[in-house]
């Protein structure tokens, strides 16, 4: 690995916690929103793996069926046919085409969804303690842990509200993390910030990702986000969406922000624009048709 600039932030590469496998394999996927006559196919035989303890980030036009792919793996929607596997698990296949959702695949919403009167580290202790997970004072002590390896050591008895956003959102993402999930799911989590707070936002996430080694499967359209935190970026077809090219992103991890400024990451940019471009256009083309 070559040598981090003298700037540079220091991370620890060395995962605190055992790898948590969460590999997700997506195969052969159809999905079709009402009847398959008069319906909307928005998945067509899709094909591809999101890899245990790494990041696998999907981009794709506007409605070319991302979070649809997202939903079948969390259980929130059925498929119309393929399978869907959690490492040796079948998710949801010919005979189960809904799977079953459950505290191993986590979705973090992008409106985020902290309860307003509950202060932070009540938030993030809910889940455990209401299931009977851990004990009150178990789960605020693993809380104390994660919330100051995610950089929220003091705000633990605030409110959601004296926060910012940016602040909301990594309280979201410990909240998620105290079920121990083998997969982060997340839905363009950081599409309503500035690009300010987006950037400690990212760098926030590898931290935290560094430290857990969680699968994360993470949506968005903003390309430079998708090639700073992806092991893998998976570009999408326009609707209907399946693989139209895998990138894997060979720009070493311990990541900082940095690398936004080297050669490859331009190339990687160059690359995912393109392909991203040309499906706009068809995309458009395709609506321009419909009118
Ligand atoms: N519950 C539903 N019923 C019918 N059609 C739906 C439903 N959910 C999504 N669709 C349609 O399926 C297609 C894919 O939607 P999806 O939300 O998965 O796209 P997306 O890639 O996440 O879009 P965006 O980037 O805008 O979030 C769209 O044409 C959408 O209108
Ligand atoms: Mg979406």
């Amino acid at each position: 690995m070559s040598a981090q600039p003298a700037t540079a932030r220091s991370y620890s590469a060395v995962p605190a916690q055992p790898l948590r496998k969460g590999g997700v394999r997506i195969a052969d996927v159809v999905k079709v929103y009402g009847t398959s006559e008069a319906g909307i196919l928005a998945v067509d035989h899709c094909t591809f793996d999101v890899p245990p303890g790494e990041i696998t980030v999907v981009v794709g036009p506007s409605g070319c069926g991302k979070t649809t792919l997202l939903n079948a793996i969390a259980g929130f929607h059925s498929i119309s046919s393929g399978n869907i596997y959690l490492d040796d698990e079948l998710l949801c296949g010919p005979r189960k085409l809904k799977a079953q959702p459950g505290p191993d695949r986590i979705v973090v919403f992008q409106n985020g969804a902290l309860f307003p009167w509950k202060t932070n580290i009540e938030n993030v202790t809910f889940g455990p303690i209401m299931q009977g997970l851990l004990s009150r004072a178990e789960a605020y002590e693993k809380a104390r842990d994660m919330m100051a390896d995610a950089g929220l050591r003091g705000i633990e008895h605030n409110y959601p509200g004296e926060m910012s956003s940016g602040v909301r959102r990594r309280v979201e993402i410990v909240r998620a993390l105290m079920n121990d999930p083998k997969i982060l799911l997340l839905d363009e989590p950081y599409r309503a910030l500035d690009s300010l707070t987006k950037s400690v936002m990212h760098e926030a996430l590898l931290e935290v990702f560094y430290k857990n080694r969680v699968t994360i499967f993470f949506i968005t359209h903003d390309l430079e986000e998708a090639i700073f935190l992806g092991h893998r970026v998976v570009i999408m077809t326009t609707r209907p969406c399946r693989p139209k090219k895998i990138l894997d992103i060979d720009i070493p991890h311990p990541r900082d922000y940095s690398v936004l400024t080297t050669k490859r990451f331009r190339e990687f940019m160059d690359e995912t624009a393109a392909a991203v471009h040309e499906e706009a256009l068809k995309a458009f083309a395709a609506g321009e048709k419909e009118r």
